[in-house]
């Protein structure tokens, strides 16, 4: 079912977020004939653009970043008319009026009254500043039906969190606020729960008493990617940890449903970051390892470091990988560590979550056997790979007993056809259906800076003395290995 009437307008029209993800989305979901009979999309920004212009350069993003890259026969030309471009500066109250006026146009035009969603795909610094003028804004009686979408980074610190939730929740209910963390959109982030909640199998054994440890590895090959402006005033645990990774932890380790309502899944989600252990400062450097990423070759390339890169300081204190070893203290997940690590430049993209089951309590193979052995492990890789494997003992064909591990594999590319959504796809649809399931609430985002908070105040108290720490084309500084392998394990990658 589609969804109801719906006027999206994008704060940050003319900017990136909006060319590569948020307008290719749309044109995925009208493809599919997921958006509504009667929609609108306004862009807002300060750059003129005819709404020739402007269809030109949205299409041009969806040439280069859409998983369709093309017109598909005509259908750019019946959705590129529900498109248009407003030009307004958003720091001057009386241009809202514009917004306004377009309201009541389209309120005509659709002969009911639409719900009315503003996306702010614009930097962080200027969102308070929008959303207030956007709040005094009379244009529905019923809240309901106005939306207001938050991108991450959602506040800078604890504080920032706060003020920034305080001023949002002084304007609007917490129903139209949806503060997005594109993870949650991920097909494969998604299948998490279907995974553990709609299976026999697994759950009996999703714990302390048969779980040893648990990792998750976020590592991207791409630099700073010009956002040197952005990534100063960010870094990995900002950018990563507190918000995808802790998600990620979050789905993993959060107790089952009872139902699948949006507050119902986000109690139980925030029920896990309140259990996970926060380290006092002393605690940090045992626990927490950041690395900054030098100049060198990558893929046959040479890459510049990080200290190099536009718009960053050439002694940058900043984290471009931040590994962690965490600890949810409830009476599932006690003594059972999650090492949680992301970075740039590392040596593939590759997104994985490794559970690794304890060993088994006997083992009576002959001792040849037992050179090969390995415990359990479940694999799930949320990208690019996009599949689930679970190793487990197998015996070689043969006449001695010999045994090695094998890979059961879950593969979404063999198991189903077709294209899978991109995740802004899955929460654009979400947000005009008016889904909150997969965003953010208030609690959660304070809950999960909470954890962060003391890695950051060791971490910004004590400039690091080795940075630049690891190479390009690694897995990130030697200490993160010794994180893991104090504890007599090692990282998992995908062979
Ligand atoms: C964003 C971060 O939230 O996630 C980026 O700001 C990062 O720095 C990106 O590159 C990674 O997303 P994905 O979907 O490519 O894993």
């Amino acid at each position: 079912k589609r969804p109801p009437a719906a006027l999206l307008f994008i704060f940050g029209g003319s900017g990136d977020l909006n060319h590569r993800k948020l307008s290719p989305a749309l044109f995925n979901l009208f493809i599919d004939n997921w958006m509504p009979e009667k929609f609108g999309i306004v862009g807002i920004g300060r750059r003129p653009y005819t709404t020739e212009g402007y269809h030109t350069h949205l299409m041009d993003g969806i040439r280069q970043f859409s998983r369709r890259k093309e017109e598909q026969n005509g259908k750019w030309n019946d959705f590129s008319q529900h498109v248009s471009y407003l030009q307004m500066n958003a720091e001057v109250e009386e241009e809202y009026q514009k917004i306004a006026e377009i309201v009541k146009q389209k309120e005509a035009e659709f002969g009911e009254h639409p719900n009315v969603i503003f996306y702010m795909a614009v930097a962080p610094q200027l969102v308070p500043d929008i959303a207030q003028k956007l709040g005094s804004l009379n244009i529905c009686h019923d809240t309901k039906c106005t939306r207001i979408v938050v991108e991450k980074p959602f506040g800078h610190d604890l504080e920032s969190a706060k003020e920034l939730n305080n001023l949002l929740s002084s304007l609007f209910n917490e129903e139209q606020i949806y503060r997005i963390d594109h993870y949650l959109g991920k097909e494969t982030v998604q299948n998490i729960l279907a995974l553990r909640f709609a299976n026999a199998l697994f759950e009996p054994i999703w714990n302390r008493n048969y779980i040893d440890h648990i990792q998750i590895t976020a590592a991207e090959t791409v630099g700073a990617e010009g956002r040197g402006d952005y990534y100063e005033r960010s870094g990995a645990l900002r950018d990563m940890v507190q918000n995808h990774i802790l998600q990620l932890m979050c789905m993993i380790a959060m107790e089952a449903p009872v139902s699948f309502e949006a507050n119902e899944i986000r109690n139980k989600k925030v029920d896990v970051l309140n259990a996970i252990r926060r380290y006092s400062n002393d605690e940090v450097h045992a626990h927490a390892v950041r690395g900054q990423y030098s100049g060198g070759w990558m893929k046959g390339q040479q890459v510049p470091g990080y200290r190099q890169e536009k718009s960053v300081s050439p002694d940058s204190p900043i984290d471009t990988f931040a590994a962690v070893k965490f600890y949810i203290d409830n009476w599932r997940w006690q003594d059972v560590p999650f090492y949680v690590r992301t970075g740039k430049r590392m040596h593939e993209k590759s997104t994985i979550i490794n559970i690794q089951f304890k060993p088994a309590p006997s083992y009576a193979f002959p001792s040849e056997a037992a050179d090969t052995w390995r415990p359990n492990r479940l694999t799930i890789s949320i990208q690019p790979e996009m599949d689930i494997r679970l190793r487990f003992q197998a015996k070689r064909p043969g006449q001695s007993m010999t045994l090695n591990p094998v890979d059961m594999i879950f593969n979404y590319k063999d198991a189903y056809d077709g294209d899978e959504p991109e995740a802004y796809e899955t929460l654009l649809l979400d947000v005009m259906e008016g889904n909150q399931t997969l965003f953010m609430r208030s609690d959660q985002v304070e809950a999960a800076w909470k954890i962060i908070m003391p890695i950051l105040e060791t971490w910004e108290s004590r400039s690091p003395v080795d940075f630049p720490n690891y190479a390009p084309d690694s897995w990130g500084p030697e200490d993160a290995e010794a994180l893991i392998a104090r504890d007599g394990k090692n990282w998992v990658t995908l062979p």
